[in-house]
């Protein structure tokens, strides 16, 4: 039986939190009533922050004719969503670097961003109107195994290199065996305490179960377990494609589509991925 969310917080402790120029951030980019020069000047207090927002400014993805030189034209040019998902995304990018248990930090890594870049892309192109959330839900979706990996660094880390180094064994089971409760439970401690939207938090919690979201985001969760399943058999990630089975099966259920019909769309998301090479370099 999977242990309360009293207990799991009992159990983990201190969740590490949102990073300070991240929660201002957030808080000004959904104050309606809040300013460009507000959240340049909370933003330029974090030199790697200005850094990367410069960056993909100026990326590939907008082809600017001139040069994004300051961090108010780079608001100007990209908007408040925008900042906000680079917000979120180097927030996420250094709790999945922070874990030292030889977790394979890096690759954890470049497997959400995968999984995002693929869900949203999946989401465009089937005409889906949420696709930043969907990016976002993708980033987060297990991040819970970076904050079990930070809590837990000795057994854990044991326990990502045993289904590293044996495909066949299933993490989630693992986890719940050893621990009492999965990634997925963690994750969502985890997007509560930061205070993220509700898609992003039921997305964490369900991406092995999609059906189980509640209706609102079902369609969320579903595009990312489809993002998921695709960075796996791009072998970005630990685990075999086929420890998504079940998952994926749902994804297509819920977004009545057949195997065929997903294979028809797999060249042009394949296509997006590589338009994308720029921002995950950048980020
Ligand atoms: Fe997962
Ligand atoms: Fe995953």
């Amino acid at each position: 039986m999977p242990i309360t969310p009293q207990e799991l917080i009992r159990n983990l402790g201190d969740l590490p939190p949102l990073p300070q120029v991240a929660a201002q951030v957030l808080r000004i980019v959904g104050d309606p009533d809040s300013s460009t020069d507000e959240l340049q000047r909370v933003v330029s207090t974090d030199q790697a922050l200005t850094a990367q927002i410069l960056k993909i400014a100026n990326s590939a993805m907008f082809g600017m004719m001139r040069e994004v030189k300051t961090l108010t034209q780079a608001i100007m040019t990209l908007g408040y969503s925008t900042i906000k998902s680079v917000v979120i995304a180097s927030s996420a990018k250094n709790l999945y670097n922070r874990g030292s248990s030889g977790l394979q930090e890096r690759l954890m890594w470049e497997h959400a961003l995968v999984t995002a870049l693929a869900g949203r892309a999946y989401s465009r192109q089937l005409r889906f109107a949420r696709s930043e959330e969907v990016f976002l839900a993708g980033l987060m979706h297990d991040i819970g195994k970076s904050v079990m990996g930070i809590k837990f660094p000795d057994r854990y880390g044991a326990m990502i290199r045993t289904v590293y180094n044996n495909e066949q064994l299933d993490t989630l089971e693992l986890e719940l065996e050893t621990f009492g409760f999965d990634h997925t439970m963690v994750g969502e401690a985890l997007m509560k305490s930061w205070n993220l939207a509700q898609s992003i938090e039921q997305t964490v919690r369900w991406h092995h179960e999609p059906m189980d979201t509640p209706p609102e985001n079902r369609s969320i969760t579903a595009m990312v377990a489809l993002g998921n399943q695709l960075a796996l058999e791009l072998n970005i990630g630990v685990g075999k494609p086929e420890s998504l089975a079940h998952p994926t099966q749902q994804a297509l259920e819920i977004l009545n589509l057949t195997p065929e019909l997903l294979e028809g769309h797999r060249e042009a998301i394949l296509q997006a991925l590589e338009l994308d090479k720029s921002l995950i370099t950048g980020l």
